[in-house]
């Protein structure tokens, strides 16, 4: 199925939201980007053309098409400029709440058969489509990875009533993104939350039960089972934070106790010590 998708609207100018962006403009897509928050949308903007710099530098692109990806992004202050988009991809704060607030909004701008689709990581879509009844059909959770102009995957997330015609034109629409799409059902963690999070956590254990020091931990994950960074580091990648509220997720969405959050992954989140973006976490980060 063709995904009949000309424009894109990402909602949210930060890591996550400026990385699919770039992704669909690169592709080909236009793309428009809203965000409230100015000072956002300039540090996106920059990035984009740091990140496309880089692609001509190393080959990847010519000079032609990085200004053609340029081009094709406008960013917006307000909901409004969205008006016409034939998908619109979610991708602010991980807040239930808040993201059910804006739906309406987004809903509100999309083309006839526009499809409304969240990069959340572990809240379910089923939950967040409840913002948009009309729309529950054409609702569907795209799930990207940090950082997503590396990453390959999106995992495409049904929700109770997404339709298999939303679901096919989304992975086609990721595959057009130069993505590869897997589709997942909507449960706790869909699948990449699910077998990851449990296992940064037992990282935490083995930690915490003194089995071996972190990096020793990291090395032995790293070099043993081909990971490009061991389960700690990641864990600081991600945000300890981010962390703890996927266990949470997971622990209370499949009510078993199994999943609870390893105490010295919360006395870090406690102490402020997040990851990279505090500057330390499991690691300390130079400035
Ligand atoms: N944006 C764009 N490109 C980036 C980037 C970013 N933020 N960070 C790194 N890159 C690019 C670099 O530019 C570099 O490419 P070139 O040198 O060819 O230009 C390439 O990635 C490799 O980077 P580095 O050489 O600096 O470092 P590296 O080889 O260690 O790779 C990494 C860095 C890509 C992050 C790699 O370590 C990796 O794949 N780590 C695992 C990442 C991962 O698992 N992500 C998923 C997290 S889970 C998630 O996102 C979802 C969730 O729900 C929690």
């Amino acid at each position: 199925m063709m995904h009949g998708v000309k424009k894109v609207g990402v909602a949210g100018a930060g890591q996550m939201g400026g990385g699919i962006a770039l992704v669909a403009a690169s592709s080909g897509l236009e793309t428009v980007v809203f965000d409230a928050h100015g000072p956002a949308i300039e540090k996106c903007r920059a990035l984009h053309d740091k990140l496309l710099a880089r692609n001509v530098e190393k080959g990847r692109m010519n000079q032609a098409d990085a200004d053609g990806a340029k081009g094709r992004v406008k960013f917006v202050e307000s909901p409004e400029g969205l008006k016409g988009s034939d998908i619109i991809i979610e991708a602010i704060v991980e807040d239930a709440q808040i993201k059910k607030e804006l739906f309406p909004k987004l809903a509100a701008q999309l083309s006839g058969n526009g499809i409304l689709a969240s990069n959340t990581s572990s809240i379910s879509i089923t939950d967040l489509a409840t913002s948009v009844p009309e729309h529950a059909a054409r609702f569907i959770g795209m799930h990207f990875f940090n950082p997503v102009p590396v990453m390959k995957l999106v995992e495409v997330i049904n929700g109770l009533a997404t339709s298999t015609e939303t679901t096919e034109r989304v992975l086609a629409l990721s595959e057009a993104m130069g993505k590869t799409a897997h589709a997942a059902n909507d449960r706790p963690g869909f699948v990449s939350n699910r077998v990851l999070m449990p296992m940064i956590n037992e990282a935490f254990y083995a930690w915490m039960e003194g089995v071996a020091e972190p990096e020793d931990i990291d090395e032995i994950m790293k070099l043993g089972c081909a990971f490009p960074m061991g389960p700690l580091r990641l864990a600081d990648f991600i945000g300890l934070d981010t962390c703890v509220k996927i266990m949470d997720v997971l622990a209370e969405g499949l009510n078993n106790p199994r999943y609870r959050a390893c105490p010295l992954l919360k006395q870090l989140v406690t102490a402020g010590r997040l990851g990279d973006k505090t500057g330390r976490g499991v690691y300390e980060y130079g400035k």
